[in-house]
């Protein structure tokens, strides 16, 4: 298998090329072949590709050679570094246990993943192992699990065509392989989609998706060495008015440090539509007893609104009580993300006094200045971490200053002024991420 991710990448698979969009006919077909599913004539490949290429890609079993054909038998994509096989588009539509490369929140794991060196990694539920993989560049040993055996399979070979030897991929369900060890980093891309459903092994899990969410964050608490941290994806219930009250107690029964960031939240009709795409839908009776059943379980549990967030858990180093914040995010968090996440964990570690001496680090000031025909108003500014979690900071136009006043050598006390007037911009600040203390 590492034979064929070798000429994958010698043939610049999954790379863009430069602007002028250089001709690569080798790249062009396996981007045909592998990304879109579709089967290519072998004299094409042959003409173009390494000569060896169809048969090694026959023999691994990533194709089927029909005729005069290459048929795919797996997608693979190129993310970030890696190439990630899975199953072919549509796959669920056919199989309960379908296995994909790579989702939307795999990457937004990946982008909010902290961005350390540790000994022991675990990947929960890994799928594909796309996750377990990335850690593997931070980690001298990775651990992935997953109930599905088809997902165990995809996670070793992927492991193979990638040659990384350093992660072990293991059958069972959430911590059980672990056998009582504890890890230093823990990522879950769990099935999270609160719904009804029993069905999809990605999405429903194999067990009502609360429950196994539950398990998995409390779980986390008991696997975690000191100073350990782990991140999950999740849907949480929102009951009005107080949409962190389940969060909340999730992270009081952990005992440990626990940022949830919201990221979306829906109806449970749009929750519904969301993951059963009425387009997708043949027959729309079936279509409409279908968000009849889902709402009404929705409603029978008094559920305003579904969030979808992700959660992170730290044990602290010290022994403490844990602490707990909640923010709602404005974007989807970009790649380096992970970096404003550890600051904000650090912030919950200590406070902001007045004899602090807060940092700046890398951001972007998002400000409007509107002219009435008379003269200009100045909008509220948003700020942005550069390697941004999706979290920025608002504030009115006359307390942006205090946010430019920080300098790295100037303490609380001087930039808020004597009457103290910025320092809630400044504490703010300071608790998203967007200055530091180090
Ligand atoms: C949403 S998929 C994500 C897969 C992969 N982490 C990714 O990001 O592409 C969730 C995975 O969790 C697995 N899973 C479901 N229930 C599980 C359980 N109780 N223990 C371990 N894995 C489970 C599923 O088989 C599936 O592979």
């Amino acid at each position: 298998m590492g034979q064929v991710g070798d000429t994958l990448r010698r043939a610049g698979y999954g790379t863009q090329g430069d602007n002028t969009r250089v001709e690569n006919p080798a790249r062009d077909l396996l981007w045909a072949l592998f990304d879109q599913s579709t089967p290519v004539a072998l004299g094409e490949v042959t003409a173009h590709c390494e000569p060896d290429l169809p048969e090694l890609l026959a023999r691994s079993g990533l194709v089927v050679l029909d005729g005069a054909r290459l048929v795919p038998r797996v997608r693979i994509v190129r993310w970030c570094d890696l190439f990630v096989a899975g199953d072919l588009k549509g796959a669920d539509s056919l199989h309960d246990d379908a296995v994909f490369a790579v989702s939307g929140t795999t990457s937004i794991l990946e982008n909010l993943r902290l961005d350390r060196p540790v000994k022991h990694a675990l990947d929960l539920g890994c799928g594909s192992g796309a996750l377990a993989l990335r850690m593997a560049s931070l980690a001298d040993k990775v651990t992935a699990t997953d109930i599905n055996a088809r997902a165990v399979a995809f996670s070793r070979s992927n492991a193979a065509l990638n040659r990384i030897e350093t992660v072990a991929v293991d059958r069972g369900s959430l911590y059980d392989p672990l056998q009582g060890e504890a890890v230093d980093l823990i990522l879950g891309n769990l099935p999270f989609v609160l719904s009804p459903e029993q069905r999809l092994l990605y999405r429903d899990g194999n067990k009502p998706t609360e429950e196994l969410v539950t398990e998995a964050v409390l779980g986390a608490a008991e696997h975690l060495k000191p100073g350990g941290v782990a991140q999950f994806t999740c849907n949480w219930p929102i009951r009005d008015p107080d949409a962190e009250e389940w969060v909340r107690d999730l992270a009081a029964r952990t005992g440990i440090d626990m940022l949830a960031i919201e990221y979306r939240r829906r109806t449970p009709l749009d929750h519904t539509r969301n993951w059963n795409r009425p387009a997708r839908a043949t027959d729309p009776e079936v279509q409409l007893e279908l968000e009849q059943r889902w709402t009404d379980w929705f409603k029978a549990q008094e559920i305003d609104h579904i969030g979808f967030g992700v959660l992170t858990l730290r044990r602290p180093a010290t022994a403490r009580s844990g602490r707990f914040s909640y923010f709602v995010a404005d974007r989807l968090p970009e790649a380096g993300g992970g970096r404003q996440v550890d600051r904000m964990l650090r912030a919950l570690d200590a406070p902001l006094t007045r004899n602090s001496v807060p940092g700046p680090v890398p951001h972007v000031v998002f400000q409007q200045l509107v002219h009435d025909g008379s003269g200009y108003d100045a909008m509220p500014a948003e700020i942005f971490s550069a390697e941004s979690a999706g979290i920025c900071l608002t504030v009115p136009p006359d307390a942006i200053a205090t946010i430019m006043a920080v300098d790295g050598c100037s303490n609380v006390a001087e930039i808020v002024g004597p009457d103290g007037s910025g320092y809630d911009t400044l504490d703010e600040a300071y608790r998203r991420g967007l200055v530091t203390l180090d």
